[in-house]
């Protein structure tokens, strides 16, 4: 073993996606990920479900990962997990099966917290952002302004009250009739749509986020205009995909603005699957020029959930000889 290139394998199962990397030295050699899409039919995700899907795949999508990266189980320096916050079943299959395989091969186990590897997830590739920098996680489970002071010190600054980002997408998806998970198509349909109907925007005054107000008033707003034309989805639905991401991606802008504001950050990071929002997108490269921000999007891949990034998270764990015990419980929120 050369401790000071570790080769780890990581794995990823909080949610609804399995996922096995190999990192080797800091540089990923594979990130497999198999996404669960039975969620569609049911509109959302089933935690049962969820974690019957992770028992199947787990250790094909572990082998894959090993085959992918060249890399073999006796070469291995440490087995990486999530351990939360997520769904506890789904959890529970990843945490077992890593813990069973460090075991098993005598090598020590490092249980990584998922909202601090979406962050790390940033040093993946170049360019990378220097410290301090703010990291805005928005994905269908989070919504935070996290302060990042060095690859340990990270402090979250702003969090949502209610739903998370994509969640906003996904439930003004579902008024619309739209599939699960509607963010991408609301991301597509906004691009033929002008953005003229204007619902509200929470005055929060610290860094909190709120978006169940946009659900509501999205309701009464389809509800009122369906009295005159039964057909007012159908007939305006790019115009009202587009008022949705417009009001969505405004109240992210004002908060990480707000908070690169008051920190004199002009570093800001993106993560999370509503990274891939190409309204948020364009906002976000409009200011850099604006307010002379560097602004860093890793690769999709790295955005949406991996175990890649799980596998940076590890590496500055194992490099900081930070490891886990076997007792290591899942937990289903804290940072
Ligand atoms: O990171 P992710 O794959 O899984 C979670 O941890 O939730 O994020 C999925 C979320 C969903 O809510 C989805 O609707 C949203 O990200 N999303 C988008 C776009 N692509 C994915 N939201 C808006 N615009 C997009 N282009
Ligand atoms: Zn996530």
């Amino acid at each position: 073993m050369e401790a000071h290139k570790p080769c780890i394998l990581a794995i990823e199962s909080s949610c609804d996606d399995t996922s096995a990397a190999v990192i080797r030295d800091g540089v990923i050699l594979s990130n497999v990920i198999a996404s669960q899409a039975i969620h569609a039919k049911y509109g959302g995700i089933v935690p049962e479900v969820a974690s019957r899907l992770h028992q199947e795949n787990i250790a094909l999508v572990v082998d894959e990962a090993l085959q992918r990266s060249n890399v073999s189980l006796k070469e291995l320096d440490a087995i990486a997990c999530t351990s939360g916050p997520g769904l506890m079943g789904s959890l529970t299959v990843g945490l077992s099966f890593a813990k069973g395989m460090a075991l098993s091969l005598g090598i020590p186990f490092i249980a990584i917290n998922h909202m601090r590897a979406h962050v790390l997830s940033h040093f993946i590739d170049e360019p990378k952002p220097s410290f301090p920098f703010l990291c805005l996680t928005v994905s269908g489970g989070h919504t935070q302004i996290v302060l990042v002071k060095n690859f340990d010190e990270m402090e979250v600054v702003g969090t949502t009250l209610d739903d998370a980002a994509g969640e906003a997408f996904d439930k003004s998806g579902k008024i619309l009739g739209l599939p699960y998970p509607a963010g991408p198509l609301i991301d597509k349909l906004a691009k033929e749509g002008k953005a003229n109907i204007s619902f509200p925007i929470p005055q929060i005054e610290n860094l909190d986020f709120s978006f169940s107000g946009l659900k509501t008033a999205i309701l009464y707003y389809i509800r009122d205009h369906q009295k005159e034309d039964p057909d007012f989805i159908k007939n305006n639905l790019a115009d009202i995909c587009a008022s949705i991401q417009h009001t969505i991606v405004e109240i992210l802008i004002r908060k990480i603005t707000y908070a690169a504001d008051l920190y004199d950050i002009k570093e800001i990071g993106i993560a999370g699957g509503v990274a891939a929002n190409s309204g948020l997108r364009n906002r976000l490269l409009e200011l850099s020029k604006k307010n002379d921000w560097n602004v860093y999007f890793p690769a999709m891949q790295y955005c949406t959930d991996n175990a890649g990034m799980i596998a940076m998270a590890a590496h500055y764990e194992f490099l900081a000889g930070r490891f886990s015990n076997l007792d290591t419980a899942p937990y289903v929120r804290g940072m």
